[in-house]
């Protein structure tokens, strides 16, 4: 299978299936007992939306996160919140759930696991 690379994925997918995907990931976050209380339970539309904008930009397509947000600094932006390995991995169980609920084509659902997977341990700010 050949490989795809993070930067070509939103030219793939397109934002419509890229919603999608951020959408079905956030219906899983508010019902989850460990990650719903760490989200804003005021503006969950808010914070589905800066994910959606981050990966449109992270992902190779319009950058209008940067405009918005500047740079994006995720591991100071996620220091408020307590991610051990635990709040990690059930972080990266709702997403893969997410994108199997999405079906993604397989190319580019193993690079964007691969990216997300890398990305989740990078944001691992507590003990267990
Ligand atoms: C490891 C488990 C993770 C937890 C528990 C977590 C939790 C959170 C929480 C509570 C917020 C605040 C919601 C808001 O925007 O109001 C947030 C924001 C955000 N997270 Fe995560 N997150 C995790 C992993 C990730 C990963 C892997 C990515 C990227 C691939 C990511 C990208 C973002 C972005 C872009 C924002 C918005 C930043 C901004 O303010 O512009 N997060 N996260």
């Amino acid at each position: 299978m050949s490989q795809i690379a993070v930067e070509d994925i939103y030219d793939h997918l397109g934002e419509e299936k890229l919603q999608q995907l951020i959408a079905a990931f956030y219906q899983g976050v508010k019902t989850d007992e460990i990650l719903k209380p760490m989200y804003p339970a005021d503006d969950f539309e808010g914070a589905e939306y800066r994910l959606k904008e981050f990966l449109v930009y992270r992902l190779g397509g319009p950058q209008r996160y940067l405009d918005e947000r500047r740079h994006p600094a995720l591991r100071m932006r996620h220091a408020p919140f307590a991610i051990n390995q635990i709040a990690r991995d059930r972080w990266m169980e709702l997403m893969k759930r997410a994108m199997d609920q999405t079906e993604l084509p397989a190319d580019l659902r193993q690079t964007l696991e691969a990216f997300f997977d890398q990305m989740a341990t990078f944001l691992i700010n507590r003990a267990d």
